[in-house]
Formats: structure tokens, sequence, C-alpha cells
């Protein structure tokens, strides 16, 4: 049994991780990213389950990489115990991954739930990258992810100066796609993962790999690969079933093959 993550299923198909440290602020010790990461393994090859939602309690998505388990570590011992190897895998579930940030997404924090697909917020969640206070930088895709998410001039401040965002300026910055008032932000995930859940499993997949791929490439291996995805979908019944749907307008029922 984990002891550092609580799974629920709130609905058919849906699946919550839901952080559960709430002493240190769901601060992200090994453990807790390994329980993780074997929740999603479990959730990748299920075929009952169509969208996962990440979340935390109402004081905090996670408040970064646990400190006390990082303030004796060393070069080597970071070398060697490749933390990021699991936070990868993360990044590489197949399926859709709602982080819904309420509270405190910083340092660590923040970079776990860019790790996600969409991100949602409560109206009073702040997201912070404050490694710089620490004399360290982010080390899980904090200068990457957030670059990409929040432009150059942003990111830099987060970055380099340890500024916060409230959930209005990570709206606006394109940090996160949606904010709702606290009480009803996981609502409205459940209700989201409850779309993602209803559509077709194959071209959803295909779907995150291929804007995923605009995080990675050039604009050629990016189109390359959206191209070959697309092509690809051709071969299911899923892309039958979906056009035949419309042509006779009723709804498509998704098989997932
Ligand atoms: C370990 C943490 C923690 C953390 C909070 N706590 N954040 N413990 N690691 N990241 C603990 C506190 O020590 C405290 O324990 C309890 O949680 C409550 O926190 P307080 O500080 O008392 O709460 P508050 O005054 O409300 O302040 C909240 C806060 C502050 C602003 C979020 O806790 C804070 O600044 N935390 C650290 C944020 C941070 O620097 N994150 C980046 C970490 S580095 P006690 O025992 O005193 O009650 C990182 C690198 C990522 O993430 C690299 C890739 C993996």
């Amino acid at each position: 049994m984990p002891e550092n993550i609580l799974l629920e299923s709130p609905l058919e198909g849906v699946r919550v991780i839901r952080l559960n440290r709430p002493k240190v602020l769901n601060a992200l010790n090994a453990d807790t990213i390994a329980e993780i990461n074997a929740a999603l393994e479990g959730f990748a090859t299920d075929e009952a389950v169509r969208a996962v939602i990440l979340t935390g309690s109402d004081r905090a998505f996670a408040a970064g990489a646990d400190i006390s388990e990082m303030s004796g570590q060393t070069v080597s011992s970071m070398v060697t115990q490749n933390r990021f190897a699991l936070w990868q895998r993360i990044a590489e579930f197949p399926k859709p991954l709602i982080a819904a940030v309420n509270g405190v997404a910083l340092g660590g924090g923040l970079e776990l739930a860019m790790t996600c697909d969409i991100m949602i917020a409560g109206e009073t969640a702040r997201f912070g990258q404050p490694e710089i206070n620490l004399g360290i930088i982010p080390g899980a895709g904090g200068t990457q992810r957030l670059t990409h998410a929040v432009g150059k001039s942003l990111a830099m401040e987060m970055v380099l100066n340890a500024r916060m965002l409230s959930a209005d300026e990570a709206l606006r910055a394109g940090l996160v796609s949606s904010v709702y008032p606290p009480e009803v932000l996981m609502h409205h995930a459940v209700l989201l993962a409850k779309q993602l859940a209803t559509r077709a499993p194959l071209a959803l997949r295909a779907a995150k790999a291929s804007v995923n791929a605009a995080f990675e490439n050039s604009l050629t291996q990016g189109l390359a690969a959206e191209r070959q995805n697309f092509y690809l979908l051709f071969g299911t019944q899923d892309q039958k079933e979906g056009m035949q749907a419309f042509l006779e307008k009723r709804r498509a029922n998704w098989q997932g093959r």
C-alpha cells in the first residue's frame, strides 16, 4: 500500500492520485515519486483507466522536493541515484494526466504539475521555482517546461529571482488553462477527466504524443511526428466508427481498437 499518496476512483474511467504528506505540504520525497510511478504504471496498461488527475490538498499541491531528504545529498549520490529517471517516466505516461493545483506548487511541485498534460488551478494557488533561495536551480524541468509555458522573461524572473505567480497571473501566462474557486476545483477536474475518458483512446494517445512532440523537436520534426500519428489512426476501427457515426448523425461508440 502506498504511504504518501491516496488513490481515488471518482467515476468510471477516471482515477485520482492525491499527494498526501500534509505535515510537509506534500514535499516530494523519493518514495512519493516512486509511488506515483507505480500507480501510473498500473493505470497505463489498465484499459478501464482513461484519464488521471494528480492533485494535493487545499493548502498545497506540493511545496517542492523534500528539502530534508535533499540537504545531505552530494554530486555522487545524485548521479548514482538518478532520481530523474522516475520523473521522466511520469512524462511518458501515455494517457491524459491533469494537474489540479490548490495552494502552493513550488519547485519540484510545479515541475511535477508541468509534467502533466493540462494544469488547472484554484483561485488561491501560487506557483514558483524558489530553488535559487536554496542555492540550487530547478532540476526536473523547471528551466525548460516553464520557459516553454510562460516565455523567457517571466521564466527568468521566476527561476533567477523566485518570483511567485498568482493563479490569475498563471492563467494569463499560459501556465494553467483554467482557474476556479478552490472548493470546486476538483469538481471541474473530474468533469474534464470525464470528458477525456469518453474520447477515442488511441486518438487521445496519438494526440498527446503529437502535442508533446512540439516541445521536443524542431517544427519540421514535429510536423513529421504529427503526420505519422495522423496516418496511423487510419488503421484503427475508431477512425472508421468516428467518421461513419458522423455521416449517420449518431454518437460514435469507441472501442479503443
Ligand atoms: C520539506 C517542507 C517543504 C519542503 C514545507 N515543508 N516545504 N519540508 N521540503 N519542500 C515543511 C516545513 O518545514 C514545515 O515543517 C511544514 O512543511 C509547513 O511549512 P511552513 O514553512 O511552516 O508553512 P508556511 O509558513 O505556510 O510556508 C509555506 C511555504 C514554505 C511558503 C510553502 O514551507 C516554503 O517556502 N517551503 C519550501 C519551498 C521550496 O523551497 N521548494 C523548493 C524545494 S527545492 P515543520 O516541521 O516546521 O512544521 C526543489 C528542487 C526540485 O523542489 C528539484 C527536482 C526534483
